[in-house]
C-alpha cells in the first residue's frame, strides 16, 4: 500500500502552486497526498482524529505549513496528531519557534549568538530600568508576535513608563525586552531545510521605520550568503530541531558580529513577483522537502 501524507499549505501568494508541485513530486515517489487539512475543523473520539474525511492518525506524516490561518483549536489538534504520527515541523519545534523568549533561551545557551534579552513579571520590573541603563536602547516585543507588530523601541525610562498602562490593559504578565542591536536596518533571511542551506535574501527597512518587516514597509533585497551566515543559520535550525526554518539574522555594527533575531517555522516560499525579481529558491526548497518527507515516511 502506498504511503499517505496529509498537508495544510497556505494558498495565497503562490502557495497553491507550491502545494501542487509538492504533491506531484510526492506522487512520482508513489506517496499519496491529502490536502487542505485545516485541523481547526477536526473532530476526535477514542481512536481517531477526523479532518475533512481523513483520519489524521492513520497518515504516515502531516505537513503543516500555513502561518496565516493558524488558530488556537488548530494548534491544539496539531499537538495531539503529533503524539501519533510525525509532523513537519515537529509540534515541539513549531511551538519553540513561535516563542521568541523560549527559542532565544535555547539558542543562547547552545552558544548561538542572539541579542541580549531579559524577561520579568510586570509587578516587579525594576530590573528593566537597569537593563535600559546598561543597553541604552531596548526593544519591547510580544514573545509570540509577527510582522513587527506590537513592538516598541525604548530609550528612556519615561517611554517605558508610558507603556505600562498598555501592558496592564493587555494583561501581559511577563515583559520581554531585547538589547537594541545597532544595524544598518537591513536583515538576512536564511532558509534551511533538513539541515541544508536553501536560500539567502534580505529585507531593507523603509526610511521611516527601524523594523525590516515587509508589513512595516520593508522591501525584499537580493543578498549573497557568506559561510559565517550559513553556519549560524544551520546551527540555529539544529538547536531548535527544525525540519524547516527561516532564520532571521542582523549584523551588529557595534559588536561586529552576526546575531540571530528569530527563527521562523513556516518561512514563506518566494511569491511569483519575488521570483520575477530574482528569488529563485522555490524548486530547491521543494526538492529538499519532498526528499525529507520520503525519508521520514520510509517503512
Ligand atoms: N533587538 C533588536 N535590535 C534591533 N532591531 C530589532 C531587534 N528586534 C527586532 N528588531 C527589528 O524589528 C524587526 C521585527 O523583529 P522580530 O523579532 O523579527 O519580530 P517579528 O516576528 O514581528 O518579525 C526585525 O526584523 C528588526 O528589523
Ligand atoms: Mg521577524
Amino acid at each position: 500500500m502506498n504511503r499517505k501524507v496529509g498537508m495544510w499549505i497556505y494558498t495565497n501568494g503562490g502557495g497553491d502552486v507550491i502545494a501542487n508541485k509538492i504533491t506531484a513530486k510526492l506522487h512520482e515517489r508513489e506517496i499519496d497526498t491529502v490536502t487542505g487539512l485545516d485541523l481547526r475543523f477536526a473532530e476526535a473520539k477514542n481512536d481517531f482524529v477526523m479532518c475533512n474525511g481523513t483520519n489524521m492518525i492513520d497518515l504516515d506524516l502531516f505537513f503543516s505549513y500555513n502561518a496565516g490561518e493558524q488558530t488556537v483549536g488548530q494548534i491544539y489538534m496539531y499537538e495531539i496528531v503529533n503524539d501519533f504520527i510525525p509532523t513537519i515541523n515537529s509540534f515541539k519545534s513549531f511551538q519553540l519557534s513561535e516563542d521568541k523568549f523560549r527559542s532565544n533561551m535555547m539558542l543562547s545557551t547552545a552558544g548561538v549568538k542572539t541579542s541580549d534579552f531579559f524577561i520579568c513579571h510586570r509587578e516587579s520590573h525594576d530590573g528593566l530600568y537597569d537593563k535600559l541603563e546598561e543597553w541604552g536602547k531596548m526593544v519591547f516585543k510580544p514573545i509570540d508576535g509577527w510582522g513587527g507588530a506590537g513592538m516598541a523601541l525604548l530609550d528612556t525610562r519615561d517611554k517605558f513608563d508610558m507603556l505600562m498602562p498598555f501592558i496592564n490593559q493587555m494583561n501581559i504578565r511577563n515583559i520581554y525586552v531585547e538589547r537594541f542591536i545597532q544595524n544598518d536596518f537591513s536583515d538576512f533571511r536564511i532558509d534551511i531545510v533538513d539541515g541544508e542551506f536553501v536560500s539567502c535574501y534580505g529585507r531593507q527597512a523603509s526610511s521611516r521605520d527601524w523594523r525590516t518587516n515587509v508589513s512595516a514597509g520593508g522591501k525584499i533585497i537580493l543578498r549573497e550568503p557568506t559561510d559565517a551566515i550559513v553556519d549560524i543559520a544551520k546551527r540555529a535550525s539544529k538547536t531548535l530541531k527544525m525540519d524547516i526554518a527561516g532564520v532571521d539574522i542582523l549584523y551588529d555594527t557595534e559588536r561586529e558580529e552576526y546575531v540571530v533575531l528569530e527563527v521562523n517555522g513556516i518561512p514563506a516560499f518566494a511569491t511569483p513577483e519575488q521570483e520575477k525579481r530574482g528569488l529563485n529558491f522555490n524548486d530547491k526548497k521543494i526538492d529538499l522537502i519532498v526528499e525529507m518527507i520520503d525519508r521520514k515516511t520510509k517503512k
